[in-house]
């Protein structure tokens, strides 16, 4: 089949088209990879001592503590609510001040990674 001038040059930019569709979409899951990867970070450094690296409630410092740190596998908050008991901490939100808040240690947007992270150690 003999293409047009017309057809070639639409052939060029529909290539072009995915071309830059496909990085962009790499782009935006290069990013949330970051995110995830900034999450798990601060929590093995900060939170892993009550809730374990599983998020089972297990950590070290759970040990002989009237209230149990949360099993984040089967935390049934919505992230919003994640979100505001890691940034206020339980007392604010009615739950024990046995967990901190968070909020003045990091970012909003750390916070948010925070959240993000938690969210992959759930277990359906
Ligand atoms: C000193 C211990 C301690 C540390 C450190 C700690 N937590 Fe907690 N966390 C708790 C306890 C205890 C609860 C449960 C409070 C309750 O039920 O009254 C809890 C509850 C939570 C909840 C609510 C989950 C649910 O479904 O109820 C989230 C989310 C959470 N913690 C996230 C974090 C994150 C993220 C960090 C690190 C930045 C962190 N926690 C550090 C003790 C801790």
């Amino acid at each position: 089949m003999i293409e047009t001038q017309k057809e070639k040059r639409f052939r060029f930019l529909f290539v072009f088209f995915l071309l830059s569709a496909s990085s962009i979409l790499q782009n935006c899951s290069l990013a949330e990879d970051a995110e995830l990867k900034k999450g798990r970070e601060i929590f093995e450094k900060y939170c892993v001592l009550c809730h374990g690296s599983e998020g089972l409630g297990n950590g070290k410092l759970a040990n002989g503590k009237n209230v149990r740190p949360a099993n984040l596998q089967i935390s049934r908050l919505t992230d919003e609510q994640k979100y505001q008991i890691i940034t206020k901490g339980g007392q604010a939100v009615g739950r024990s001040s046995f967990m901190p808040p968070w909020g003045l240690e990091f970012s909003q947007s750390d916070l948010k990674s925070l959240v993000l992270y938690i969210n992959t150690l759930k277990k359906q």
